[in-house]
């Protein structure tokens, strides 16, 4: 079976740190967010394609250098092509029913018992659904009893939203679906689910958790879910000459002196935090410096950033561009 990421986007909502590394490749405890995807694929998936577009070669170099266990096929997109049309680029390479992910959610979903649940309701296409308060900015679905979806909206106002419940942003399609997506740009959400509900479209609900790690405040929201579901720990080559550490953090083979860490803190290789210096819900990425006195919080640090004695961080994405 294939599985098909969609990693082509800008990622506007990372930038800067998105300028110089594609959001698939952002860290989340220790591997990018698109390993989070790709390794609990089921058994069954023998191949990841992946739809991808700006900074490829970045892709390329990465699964190059890594063995993910599947072999990986990278579609290129001279320019995005949006949702749908990154799905129907990569026809040539679908010959049965598929997995589609958005290559930024990070979430809890049995994937298996998703596939069982796609093969008994025999649809078009299943998608999975979340719960939230506040449907707005998602699209959102009504589901009859069966679980076949009636009405997709993209991005309601709040007071005319179907249902609290929207799409996750992981899908099983059958082949079929490719005859309902147009040659171009086109958006799955606005022009395709619409028009398919009539080939039978499924909701998938599921619990656990569920983060669209598009944005800085989610990228971190999700670091703190997998720091407490025990996803902490600290490398033993990490330095710590009289530093307090609170809470749940991974610490890679940092340097840390005389300062407070934690809680859910995320610190990779060659990071060094000095005297004085307050770090907590944050991503502090390779060769980040902290000089004495700063405080972070809220916020991610790019590769090689640094953060100046006394200055404070708070809800920030610091990177070089
Ligand atoms: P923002 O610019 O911050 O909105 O991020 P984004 O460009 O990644 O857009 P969005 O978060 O809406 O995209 C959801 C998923 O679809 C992400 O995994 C994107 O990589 C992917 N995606 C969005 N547009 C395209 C596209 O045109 N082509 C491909 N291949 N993937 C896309």
């Amino acid at each position: 079976m294939k599985a098909l990421i969609l990693a082509g986007g800008l990622g506007t909502r990372l930038r800067p740190l998105t300028m110089r590394m594609p959001k698939p490749l952002v860290p989340l405890l220790g591997k990018p967010l698109i390993s989070h995807i790709i390794d609990p694929l089921p058994a069954e998936v023998d191949t990841v394609i992946l739809a991808v577009s700006y900074m490829k070669d970045a892709l390329e170099e990465y699964f190059r250098s890594h063995d993910v266990g599947r072999k990986v096929i990278l579609a290129n997109e001279d320019t995005p092509l949006g949702t749908g049309g990154a799905v129907k680029n990569v026809s040539r390479y679908l010959d049965d029913t598929f997995i589609a992910f958005n290559g930024d959610v990070i979430c809890s979903i049995d994937l298996n018992d998703m596939l069982r649940y796609h093969r008994t309701h025999g649809g078009i296409g299943t998608m999975s659904l979340w719960k939230v308060e506040d449907p707005s900015a998602f699209g959102v679905v009504s589901t009859d009893a069966r679980g076949l979806i009636t009405e997709f909206q993209e991005k309601p106002e709040r007071d005319k939203a179907v249902s609290n419940s929207i799409n996750a942003g992981v899908y099983i399609f059958e082949k079929e679906i490719l005859e309902h997506i147009p040659n171009g740009v086109v958006s799955l959400e606005r022009q395709v689910f619409p028009n398919v509900l009539d080939r039978g479209l499924y909701g998938y609900g599921f619990s656990g958790y569920w983060v669209d790690g598009g944005t800085r405040e989610n990228i971190l929201k999700a670091q703190r879910v997998l720091l407490d579901l025990g996803g902490g720990k600290e490398a033993p080559e990490l330095i710590k000459e009289d530093a307090t550490i609170c809470g749940s953090n991974m610490l890679q083979k940092a340097h840390i002196r005389g300062c407070r860490i934690g809680p859910h803190v995320y610190m990779e290789d060659d990071v060094l935090v000095s005297k004085g210096a307050e770090v907590a819900d944050s991503m502090l990425l390779r060769g980040a410096l902290i000089e004495e006195g700063a405080r972070v919080r809220g916020s991610i640090i790019g590769p090689d950033c640094v953060v100046e004695k006394g200055r404070k961080v708070i809800n920030e994405i610091l990177a070089r561009q």
